[in-house]
């Protein structure tokens, strides 16, 4: 069974992955008013790659006798400066991710629960994908500034992802 603490922090960390899912799904609104619908649809399928990461953990709580408790979600932005700004902070917000993520790592090395430090190696490596993805696509959009046909290549381009659930282990 799943201590007091360990349960508390991952329910906390539910939250922040059901919040990056609603950051990512408030930049997709975004993008669609800007009619840039390949943006859109990538920070769509991102939103549900968060929802996927959130009721991951949800099942883990449930497997180990623990109980989830679901929290208020923050209310997350709505304009952006530009696409550049936005994607910053895409990369801004799954570095934070990542440090959340090494906390709740060594908060499993000190309650000395084996089965959720191997649990949370998944999302270890997941972040190196995360903010692999994310820096990469800033980069391109640093490249061509964020606009003009260049921009519009690699909105044609963000059209075509699509979400596919990780083969469950
Ligand atoms: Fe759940 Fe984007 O990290």
């Amino acid at each position: 069974m799943i201590n007091i603490r360990m349960e508390k922090a991952i329910n906390e960390q539910i939250n922040a992955e059901l919040y990056s899912g609603y950051l990512y799904l408030s930049m997709s609104a975004y993008a669609e008013s800007q009619n840039m619908s390949g943006v859109a649809n990538w920070l769509r399928v991102q939103a549900q790659e968060e929802q996927f990461h959130a009721m991951k953990m949800f099942d883990y709580v449930n497997e180990r006798g623990g109980t989830v408790v679901l929290d208020a979600i923050e209310k997350p932005r709505t304009e952006w400066d530009n696409f550049v700004e936005m994607f910053e902070e895409v990369y801004a917000h799954e570095q934070k991710v990542t440090a959340l993520i090494n906390n709740l790592v060594e908060i499993a090395m000190e309650e000395k629960d084996h089965a959720t430090f191997n649990f949370l190696q998944w999302y270890v490596e997941e972040q190196v994908e995360e903010e692999a993805n994310a820096s990469g696509l800033l980069e391109q959009l640093r490249f061509v500034d964020g606009k003009g046909s260049g921009f519009f290549m690699i909105d044609r381009e963000l059209k075509t992802r699509v979400f596919t659930p990780p083969v469950a282990e």
